[in-house]
Order: C-alpha cells, then sequence, then structure tokens
C-alpha cells in the first residue's frame, strides 16, 4: 500500500517542480552594506572630510569610485532628491569631477573615466583659477532659525581643500530561481 502513495507524492513534486520553474523567477537588484539604491547606482556619504585624493582612495577601499553625473535627469531627479536625505547639512561634497592633467581643462569622471558632457555650474562657475577638482556645493540660510540648504551644484575647488565624498558603484542584479525536485542534489559553495 505504500507504493501508490510514493508514487502520487512523487508526480505531485514533479507537477509542482514544473510550476515553481515556471511562474517563480524573480530579479532584484542590491547595493553593497552601507550603501542606498539611487536609479541604478548605490551612493554612499561619508569617511568624513578628506581632500579630493583622500576621497578617491576612500571610495576604492569599498570597491567604488567617487559620485559622477551622467545627464539631467539624473541629477535632478535622482542625486538632488538623495542629498537632502542621506547628506543634510553637507555644504561641499566631491565629485570624481576633475580636469589633472588636462591642457585644455576639460572636466573628467575619474570614477567611469568619462568627459563630462553634463556640468550643473553653481552661479559664476567654473572659475578654473580656483583649482581642478569638481565639488557639490550649496549654499545655507538661517532664516527660519533652521539651517536650509539650496540645491548643491558644482564648483571648482582646490584639489586640496577638505570637503565629505559620495561614493558611487553599481547595482547588483540578482535572479530568484525556486526548482523543487525531490530527486536531485546540488553541490552549493557557503560562505564559513
Ligand atoms: C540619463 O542617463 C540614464 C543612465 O544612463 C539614462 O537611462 C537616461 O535615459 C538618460 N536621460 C536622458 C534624458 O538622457
Ligand atoms: C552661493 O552664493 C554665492 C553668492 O550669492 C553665489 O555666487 C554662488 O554661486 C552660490 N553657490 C551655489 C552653489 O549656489
Ligand atoms: C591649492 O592649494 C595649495 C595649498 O594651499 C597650493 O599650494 C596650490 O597652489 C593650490 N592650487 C591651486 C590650483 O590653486
Amino acid at each position: 500500500m505504500l507504493w501508490p502513495t510514493i508514487v502520487s507524492f512523487a508526480l505531485v513534486s514533479l507537477c509542482l517542480a514544473r510550476v515553481y520553474q515556471a511562474t517563480n523567477q524573480e530579479s532584484f537588484s542590491s547595493c553593497p552594506s552601507s550603501f542606498s539604491q539611487v536609479g541604478d547606482k548605490c551612493l554612499l556619504v561619508g569617511g568624513g572630510w578628506k581632500n579630493w585624493f583622500e576621497g578617491d582612495r576612500y571610495c576604492r577601499t569599498l570597491n567604488a569610485g567617487m559620485l559622477s553625473i551622467r545627464n539631467q535627469t539624473e541629477f535632478s531627479s535622482l542625486i538632488n532628491s538623495y542629498l537632502p536625505e542621506f547628506a543634510a547639512y553637507e555644504l561641499e561634497l566631491w565629485t570624481s569631477g576633475n580636469s589633472l592633467g588636462d591642457a585644455q581643462t576639460n572636466y573628467f569622471w575619474q570614477s567611469t573615466g568619462k568627459e563630462a558632457t553634463y556640468l550643473p555650474w553653481a552661479t559664476g562657475e567654473p572659475k578654473k583659477a580656483n583649482g581642478e577638482c569638481l565639488s557639490l556645493t550649496a549654499n545655507f540660510s538661517m532664516e527660519t532659525g533652521e539651517v536650509v540648504l539650496d540645491e548643491h551644484r558644482l564648483t571648482v575647488r582646490n584639489c586640496s581643500l577638505w570637503g565629505t565624498v559620495i561614493c558611487e558603484t553599481q547595482v547588483t542584479q540578482f535572479k530568484t530561481e525556486l526548482c523543487l525536485n525531490p530527486n536531485a542534489f546540488h553541490e552549493a559553495q557557503i560562505p564559513v
């Protein structure tokens, strides 16, 4: 009487395996711990005050680079929504933008290696005589008794000055596939 039970259990399992394989595929994205997902990037503000070179090294220890800005959509709707929340009182934030070693003083994003085509300058910038590194700077007012920061904009700064650092790295995509198969063995590597 045991066999019919086992056979029907096996059949049910097989059906379930099909169903799960067909329907249970989920994909999700994730950022390294301490980073926040902002669009298709992971961002982190931290590490204390650093000059531009120290900031670059700091981000690299986290397998990241300093912030780059691709276009207006990314800057206005993503980065400028992130900053008030995660860098509420930070007036000076280093980006990876710089003109170091470039005779024509074009600006490049060090983290991507690409020339900067979208540069949201603060009023009166770029003041090239001030330096060769780009920081996101905000003015603040205390009219209401509270510190209120304006939108951050790019300013040219001496690379030796101190600022807070924003690191960026790519999000990692995962896909979950659940497959029920009572007759199979899997070998898995599990961190110890
Ligand atoms: C801005 O850059 C993102 C990422 O590369 C891209 O998906 C988006 O289409 C761009 N938007 C515009 C307006 O160029
Ligand atoms: C801050 O205010 C000064 C003086 O009004 C102005 O020149 C500068 O562009 C402002 N900076 C930003 C980032 O808006
Ligand atoms: C940056 O500051 C350092 C130290 O104050 C100074 O020696 C250097 O000339 C400055 N660089 C620029 C481009 O202004």
